[in-house]
């Protein structure tokens, strides 16, 4: 049994006494602890090194009272499994020499047998809930396949994502065909990552919200879906869609078990499109860390009033930037876990 499940009751919709947190990339350069393992080890061997996977997951945990941890990792490893060599490159972040520009690179895309080429994960699992004892939860994820295919595509990040984009528009058979290889190196890397012993699964659909509502119904959540039917049965499956505000109504009637907002709605207009049902988590907006801390601890407590103590996972809307100050990080954190009703 897990001491502190707060997060895995506002999973369920139990009733709580606060909301529990965490924050999306805690494991990551805002910590001066992480930027000086940087020094020492590129991105990629720090991921495919379970001692120092666990130990940067540990990072924000032994810093901070978070309900749950994230194991670190990158959805980009799914990739790479695939046969796609990205690296992590710096000033220009992921970084792929040949991306996929026809459907004859989409058919050389490999399923791969996920136990054979990432099996440092599932290593990076065990010795991260050994060394969490049980205390909180341990959180998997992965990328929608929309938001790899993007990389994939680009071959690095992109503001509009236009050349993934017309790839998709101009070559459906390839797009989809693509789209489906991920899919299924998802699920089955994701449902490894549940038997290892991870209490939930996120989906990050980082750049879905580059998409028209209508295009997100066709290249992303169809997709999105599949895993969420397939890993629904087995863990908790949350859906954190930025700038997918559009969608909201229509993954409330999916199998998910909480859906991520990020801060272009209120909690009320996500409220009211999720019916009232559904577990939210979200949706500081991360630069409003840069705020003094007593600005912060005032915004946090009207968050989570606004969107109320049960059925909420107090987060921001989306991952911390790396150059916030660990006192304000800490006042986020400290305002929820101090919050109290009035
Ligand atoms: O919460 C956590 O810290 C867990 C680990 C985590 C990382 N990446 C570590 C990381 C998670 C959950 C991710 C997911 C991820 N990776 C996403 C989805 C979430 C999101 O933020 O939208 C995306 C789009 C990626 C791809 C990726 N990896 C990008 C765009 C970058 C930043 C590149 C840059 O230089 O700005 C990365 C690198 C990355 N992933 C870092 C970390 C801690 C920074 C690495 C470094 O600079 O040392």
């Amino acid at each position: 049994m897990i001491k502190n499940d707060l997060y895995l009751k506002a999973l369920r919709g139990e009733t709580v006494e606060r909301p529990p947190v965490w924050m999306m990339r805690q494991a990551g350069r805002f910590l001066p602890e992480f930027r000086a393992m940087r020094d020492e080890y590129d991105f990629f061997t720090r991921c495919r090194t379970p001692e120092l996977a666990s130990e940067i997951t540990m990072m924000p945990i032994r810093r901070y009272p978070l309900d749950a941890a994230i194991l670190f990792s990158d959805i980009l490893v799914v990739p790479q499994a695939m046969g796609m060599n990205f690296e992590m490159r710096d000033g220009i972040g992921p970084w792929l020499e040949k991306p996929i520009r026809t459907l004859e690179d989409v058919q050389n895309v490999i399923v791969p047998d996920v136990d054979e080429t990432l099996g440092y994960v599932f290593d990076a699992i065990e010795l991260t809930l050994h060394k969490l004892d049980n205390n909180i939860p341990l959180i998997g994820f992965a990328g929608s396949p929309w938001t790899i295919l993007c990389y994939c595509i680009e071959g690095k990040g992109s503001k509009a994502w236009d050349v993934a984009k017309s790839f998709c528009f101009r070559n459906p058979e390839a797009a989809h065909l693509l789209l489906q290889k991920i899919t299924d190196t998802t699920i089955a890397y994701l449902k490894r990552k549940v038997e290892k012993g991870v209490s939930a699964v996120q989906v990050f659909d980082s750049w879905g919200g580059a998409l028209s509502p209508e295009d997100y119904q066709i290249f992303s959540w169809p997709y999105i879906n599949q895993i969420v039917e397939a890993l629904s049965p087995l863990t908790h499956v949350v859906v954190f869609g930025k700038g997918c505000w559009f969608a909201l109504e229509e993954m409330t009637l999916s199998k998910v078990s909480a859906l991520g907002v990020d801060w272009t709605i209120t909690p009320e207009l996500a409220r009211t499109l999720t019916n009232h049902t559904m577990t939210l988590q979200g949706n500081f907006d991360p630069t409003r860390l840069h705020s003094s801390p007593e600005t912060i601890t005032k915004m946090v407590t009207e968050m989570i009033n606004r969107f109320g103590k049960d059925r909420y996972i107090a987060n921001l809307g989306h991952g911390i930037l790396p150059n916030i100050p660990l006192e304000n990080a800490e006042a986020f954190i400290r305002a929820v876990v101090d919050w109290k009703p009035n």
